[in-house]
């Protein structure tokens, strides 16, 4: 484990908001509330009205009836499942699902089906062919979080529809930026009323901690009088729900954070195929360099972080095997010129030490 050093081309700190000042006072003002901690479960002593209040804003941005607050994504996704799958149900999920998916889906009794990432026919024959006696859930990211690769959305939401199936939508990368108002991929494609229920992390693009999980009433007051996980846990402090709701108000208001982003994901993009690396049709903030293998990765990552640059290599398990790669993660603090500068030397050490080297 190390430190940040050098430009913050890793965290997920995408519009720069975890060092706002207004969102750093408003974290000590429910502090000064609220005290450090919330000391209990939600259901018991744990709860205060600051948690209603930000989960009805966020359901607000988000456009749906309710939202449940956790401490974590990870929490969240390891609740959901168990909660909602019950044993005869199927549930399909997309092989690159992050590992809170996965591990949610193993609490659950539910058959897990794995489908080839992205893969819009290979996902309808499975719905088709795999026999069910209860409910079918499909699960997936909306923009993953290692590839920076966007779901086909519509066309999940069309083949549920058809099949009955319940869709279940991973924003945790694309909260906070995508969509007019940020909301995420969901409002981008407009598939609402497609969507069973959507995870949205609060740590990532949003700047401070936890995770919302948004849906119908009825199925979100499900989740407030079965989910495991949020039930026998000690809700998060109360301060944090306090500095959301100052940041859900700034993700409404400031879209000038988003445009930027999109901005230097496309230049980035534009740079990379200009000096001979291949780049997705629609360039993210994630920006995943496929070296190969474990050693190269960080020997590549290591070079660029003597440079000033902090990008980090990502390895077997969270990525699969022979696919170690470097993760760059664009944020609203990088400059057109640092882009430049990383091109460059990305393309000389890439070169020049990787002989094997591939890309996606
Ligand atoms: C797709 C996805 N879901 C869930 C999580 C977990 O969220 P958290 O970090 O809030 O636990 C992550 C975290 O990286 C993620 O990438």
């Amino acid at each position: 484990m190390a430190e940040p050093r050098g430009i913050d081309l890793s965290s997920n700190d995408y519009l720069c908001l975890a060092q706002d000042p207004r969102l750093k006072e408003a974290m000590i003002e429910g502090v000064r509330r609220y005290g450090a901690g919330s000391t209990a479960s939600r259901l018991l002593r744990g709860h205060r009205d600051v948690f209603d209040r930000v989960e009805s804003e966020f359901s607000r941005l988000k456009g749906t009836e309710r939202s449940l607050y956790f401490s974590t994504g990870y929490q969240a996704n390891l609740g959901i499942f168990q909660t909602f799958l019950e044993e005869g149900d199927a549930v399909f999920s997309d092989e690159l699902n992050h590992a809170s998916i996965i591990d949610g889906i193993r609490l659950s009794k539910a058959e897990k089906v794995i489908f080839n990432h992205g893969d819009v026919e290979d996902l309808r024959s499975r719905l088709c062919s795999v026999e069910v006696k209860g409910q079918k859930f499909v699960v997936t990211e909306s923009l993953f979080s290692m590839d920076g690769d966007i779901a086909p959305l519509k066309e999940y939401a069309a083949i549920c529809r058809e099949t009955g199936a319940n869709l279940i939508v991973d924003e945790a990368h694309a909260v906070g930026i995508y969509g007019r108002k940020g909301s995420g991929m969901i409002e981008e494609t407009g598939i609402w009323d497609d969507v069973f229920v959507s995870i949205n992390t609060a740590g990532k693009a949003l700047g401070v901690a936890g995770a919302f999980v948004s849906g119908d009433e009825q199925t979100i007051e499900y989740l407030v009088q079965r989910c495991r996980s949020f039930i026998f846990s000690t809700a998060p402090p109360p301060a944090v729900a306090y500095a959301l709701s100052k940041v859900i108000g700034m993700i409404e208001m400031e879209e000038d954070r988003r445009t930027r982003l999109m901005a230097l994901s496309a230049l980035f993009g534009g740079m990379l195929s200009e000096a001979g690396f291949p780049v997705r049709e629609r360039p993210t903030q994630i920006v995943p360099i496929v070296i190969g293998r474990s050693e190269e990765a960080v020997a590549v990552a290591s070079k660029l972080q003597e440079a000033g640059f902090d990008v980090r290599a990502i390895r077997p398990p969270t990525v699969p095997e022979g696919t170690a790669r470097l993760r760059i993660s664009l944020n609203t603090g990088v400059s057109e010129a640092d882009l430049e500068r990383l091109v460059i030397l990305l393309k000389d050490i890439v070169k020049k030490e990787i002989e094997t080297a591939f890309f996606v």
